[in-house]
């Protein structure tokens, strides 16, 4: 872990997107806090939480941004995006439509966002795999269609989550 008495070198944000209940906000609690809950309510408004890093020996604090999926819940959007400088964009590998609707939520990424943010799909669940909805290649295409980073996570069982942030937060440096 860093050293939480050493300056820090850099602050970046990066935002949580995608469908209501895909686990954006456990993928959270995965990343910054280690902690898991099948009792997750839907986030209302907006949320973050900080981690700091060691990244090639500079000091960078990852300042994550959590909103709801429900459009009846969501803050103002332009606001959540400001700064922002890597994405997860997330859905549920046993929920087809949360992945159809990553074209969606891409269009309104890029149309808020800076133009050289960096960007990773998520396809969280992957503990369910019995229950699989969307086959790996057809991520891995849109993905590569779209210019995006790709894994496939379970924040419950605490699968690629540290390496999918990871992956984002080096990209940026
Ligand atoms: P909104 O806040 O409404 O946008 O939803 P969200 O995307 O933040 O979903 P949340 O993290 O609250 O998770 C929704 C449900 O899925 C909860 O019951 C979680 O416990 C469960 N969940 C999240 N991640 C995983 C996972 O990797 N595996 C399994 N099996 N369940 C998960
Ligand atoms: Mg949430």
């Amino acid at each position: 872990g860093a050293d939480f008495n050493q300056k820090i070198d850099y602050v970046f944000k990066v935002v949580l997107i995608g469908d209501s209940a895909v686990g954006k906000s456990q993928l959270l609690a995965r990343f910054a806090r280690n902690e898991f809950s099948l009792e997750s309510k839907a986030t209302i408004g907006v949320e973050f939480q900080t981690k700091t890093l060691l990244i090639d020996h500079k000091t960078v604090k990852a300042q994550i941004w959590d909103t709801a999926g429900q459009e009846r819940y969501r803050a103002v959007t332009s606001a959540y995006y400001r700064g922002a400088v890597g994405a997860m964009l997330v859905y549920d590998m046993t929920k087809r439509q949360s992945f159809d609707h990553m074209a969606r939520w891409l269009e309104e990424l890029r149309g808020h966002a800076d133009k050289n943010i960096v960007i990773m799909l998520i396809g969280n669940k992957c503990d369910l795999g019995t229950l699989r909805a969307v086959p790996t290649e057809d991520a891995q295409e849109f993905a590569e269609r779209e210019n995006l980073y790709f894994m496939e996570t379970s924040a419950l069982g605490a699968t690629n989550v540290e390496s999918a942030f990871l992956t984002v937060l080096s990209e940026i440096y």
